[in-house]
């Protein structure tokens, strides 16, 4: 039986030939020139002035709130619908997450919700651009400017999306993406941050350099750590880079023929998107029995991977909070196969057999 991934990394002998190269020379494989390189790209392809890369998604939020001047006990407002590492980077640096709900339309926080949590102490607001959607993020720029909070944009998964012609990141005021290798272009682990503002790009530059005052001396003026990359895995960076392009044109089309026929299943229900400006991560669908569908698909070889639970309500959290619209997405939420390399014909297939799921178990028991 064939088997269709959820997700999976790949790549070709673009990157083998690019990684033997690199060692072939003066490889030092700590970030250098290839890190620079593949930083130089980044702000190109988002039209950023600046580019920071780190070791991970989670390392560059963290960053960001540090460069912003966060102080333990202040609060951050966070999407309680996002991947943990959104409201965790808040808990690193000793500051509260405070969970507002989202909204229908795009599953990203609802402004109207965030407002209701503005206390004295919230000096930061984390917007998630789920699955690469957004909503109407001009809105929450005029939000955060009119009550003095720190924007920061986590576009983890949404390389390739963009706000009218702006890619997302660049709205707030910096933006964080990572290469974890679900992404659509990976480095196995990675992280950026991209920024107009010269300074702030100076205060990520030094803050991930153990707060050297410059590189190669032991001067430090202020706390710093070490979220430096590796060249070896730029090496792979600047090759999927090259690469973004086809797999963003590739994905759309897959996204295209997946609602297609996905739209066919009155059972299934698709969020309305945007496609000329979002490159979803994840084809995402909303069903009544999310983890039965799962084991169905199981069965036929298809890997699916379900929704995250609410934040608020992860055993790491616990809180007696209830936020009704992030609950309902998440409980019905699965992720279906979405690389950039499945094929027509698996799409065909995999719609198929969720359209035979609901036949063969009509109300869905
Ligand atoms: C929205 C969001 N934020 C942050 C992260 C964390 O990124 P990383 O896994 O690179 O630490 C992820 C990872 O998928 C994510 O989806």
């Amino acid at each position: 039986m064939k088997k269709i991934p959820q997700m999976e990394p790949w790549f070709d002998e673009k990157e083998r030939t690019a990684m033997a190269e690199y060692l072939k020379g003066d490889a030092w494989l700590t970030e250098f020139k290839k890190t620079e390189e593949f930083a130089g790209m980044i702000a190109g392809f988002t039209g950023a002035k600046h580019c920071i890369i780190v070791n991970n998604g989670t390392i560059s939020l963290t960053l960001a709130l540090l460069t912003a001047g966060l102080q333990p006990g202040d609060e951050v407002i966070v999407p309680d619908l996002t991947m943990i590492a959104s409201a965790n980077c808040a808990k690193m640096i000793g500051a509260k997450p405070v969970f507002a709900d989202i909204e229908k339309k795009t599953l990203c926080l609802d402004l109207e919700k965030a407002e209701e949590k503005l206390t004295p102490k919230t000096r930061a607001l984390i917007y998630v651009s789920y699955n690469g959607r957004c909503g109407d993020i001009n809105a929450v720029k005029n939000f955060c400017g009119k009550n003095n909070l720190f924007f920061l944009e986590d576009a983890a998964q949404s390389l390739g999306s963009c706000y009218g012609k702006t890619h997302l990141g660049r709205i707030g005021d910096i933006g964080s993406f990572s290469f974890s290798v679900p992404k659509v272009i990976t480095t196995g682990q990675g992280g950026a941050l991209i920024t107009d503002n010269d300074k702030t790009a100076e205060t990520l530059k030094r803050i991930k350099d153990f707060g050297r005052t410059r590189g190669g001396i032991d001067l430090h003026d202020f706390i710093g750590y070490n979220s430096k990359f590796t060249d070896l895995q730029a090496v792979i960076g600047i090759e999927q880079m090259k690469k973004l392009p086809s797999r963003i044109k590739r994905k759309k089309e897959i996204c295209r023929l997946y609602i297609k026929l996905l739209s066919q299943i009155p059972e299934v229900e698709l969020i309305p998107t945007n496609l000329d400006e979002t490159l979803l991560w994840f084809i995402d669908i909303y069903v009544p029995d999310p983890d039965k569908l799962q084991v169905f698909l199981k069965e036929k070889g298809i890997g699916t991977r379900r929704d995250y639970p609410p934040i608020h309500s992860q055993k790491a959290y616990n809180l007696n909070e209830h936020y009704p619209v992030t609950e309902d997405y998440s409980s019905r939420g699965l992720w279906i196969p979405s690389s950039s390399k499945l094929t027509d014909d698996d799409i065909k297939y995999v719609c198929g057999c969720i359209s035979e799921f609901y036949k063969n178990n009509k109300s869905g028991s």
